[in-house]
């Protein structure tokens, strides 16, 4: 049996989310996983964010952000990973995304171009709570639309807590219809002037963490922007609620993805948690990372010899310290798997081998999305 579990996560989805952690691996897992799909057949579009350099330039990332590229097919079967679908990479663009929401809610172009010129609303439109996570979704849906892929794998962006993906929509919404921004846009209303007293502490807070407030020019800006967002708050609120919905529907899989730490592994049962809160439940868990289990180390004087005999220069101290190294990794990990084989019944435990260096090229992919598929 080699892929069933694969075939099976597959078989029902169109929409993949890979969650977790910052710095787990959800983004490498998130292209393996494409590539894996596109191999069974599949038109694939991973829609990342934020790769690494080096896995950016392989999967033909160079180009501007929100331009889906599809890698070419030679390239992929030069790796061994011959597609009979396709593959196609698009890093997300919040701000586009952003952009085209007001353009489609705004009850004039006049007032869509009032609130894109704003000083402030590149800040919102990138930086405000749920903002990049919000637009992957909104991103998702308006390509699950086009028809033109299969599959889309959502590679999800590094948050405090990987729970804060599906509570995004709401959180934006929120945020822009606080208490305090409501107050802030009655404290400047044209008529009423301007006064410092009946800023609430909260608004202050509030501006203060979106950079330094330099006095009324400001403020006004700031009080005119968040006025005319509430403006499309009609539609806009209704569309965030949309989105949370479209997210439930069963034709879209969650895939945690943790290392085999214990923090790490706390998150993933929280956010398993939070999936089953919402009628969900995660599709797998995949270990990323994992340290192999290492036989007990030879002798200096056997590595000397095996050493010599192949001709290598290289202090046998220097060997076995690495090893012991791995060895003692490989025993810190095995308690934590042990924990996470108690969270998610075997066909949903999945572990990925820790490769020799970053996963950088398509042939490092490939490796992973190997490891992915295989029981
Ligand atoms: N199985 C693996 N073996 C070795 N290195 C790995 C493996 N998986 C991921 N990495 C490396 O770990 C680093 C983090 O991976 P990645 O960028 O995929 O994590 P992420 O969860 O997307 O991070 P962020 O939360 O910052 O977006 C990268 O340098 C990547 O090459
Ligand atoms: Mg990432």
């Amino acid at each position: 049996m080699t892929d069933d579990r694969f075939q099976r996560l597959i078989a029902h989805r169109r929409v993949v989310v890979c969650a977790g952690a910052g710095g787990v691996g959800k983004t490498t897992i998130a292209a393996a996983l494409s590539l894996s799909a596109a191999g069974r057949g599949r038109r694939v579009l991973c829609l990342t964010i934020d790769p690494a350099r080096r896995l950016a330039d392989s999967l033909g990332l160079s180009l501007a952000p929100g331009i889906e590229a599809e890698v070419a097919p030679e390239r992929l079967a030069a790796v061994g990973a011959t597609p009979s679908g396709s593959l196609s990479v698009a890093m997300l663009d919040p701000k586009q995304t952003f952009d085209a929401l007001v353009k489609r809610h705004a009850s004039s172009p006049a007032v869509a171009d009032k609130i894109l010129q704003n000083q402030f609303y590149r800040h919102v439109s990138t930086s405000l709570a749920g903002t990049q996570s919000y637009m992957a979704m909104e991103k998702v849906l308006a390509v699950l639309k086009s028809g033109r892929y299969d599959l889309i794998v959502l590679d999800t962006p590094p948050t405090s807590e990987a729970l804060d993906f599906l509570d995004a929509p709401e959180r934006l919404v929120e945020a822009l219809d606080s208490p305090a921004m409501r107050w802030l846009v009655q404290a400047l209303q044209p008529s009423g002037g301007f006064s410092m007293r009946l800023l609430a502490r909260g608004v202050a807070a509030l501006l203060l963490t979106m950079g330094t407030v330099t006095g009324r020019g400001f403020l006004e800006e700031m009080a005119a922007l968040v006025g005319e967002l509430n403006e499309l708050f009609g539609g806009f609120k209704e569309r965030a609620s949309e989105v949370s919905r479209a997210f439930r529907a069963p034709d879209f899989g969650y895939l945690l993805v943790a290392a085999p730490s214990a923090p790490a592994l706390e998150e993933a049962r929280f956010f398993a948690e939070r999936l089953r809160r919402s009628g969900l439940s995660a599709d797998a868990l995949v270990l990323n990372r994992v340290h192999g289990a290492v036989s007990e180390p030879p002798t200096p004087q056997a590595l000397t010899a095996l050493l010599a005999a192949r001709g290598v220069v290289v202090r046998p101290e220097q060997l076995l310290m690495a090893q012991a190294d791995e060895h003692a990794r490989a025993r810190s990990e095995a308690p934590e798997i042990q924990k996470a084989r108690g969270l998610f019944p075997p066909e949903k435990l999945w572990t990925v081998p820790v490769m020799a260096g970053d996963v950088r090229g398509l042939s490092d992919l490939a490796k992973v999305a190997r490891a992915l598929t295989q029981a």
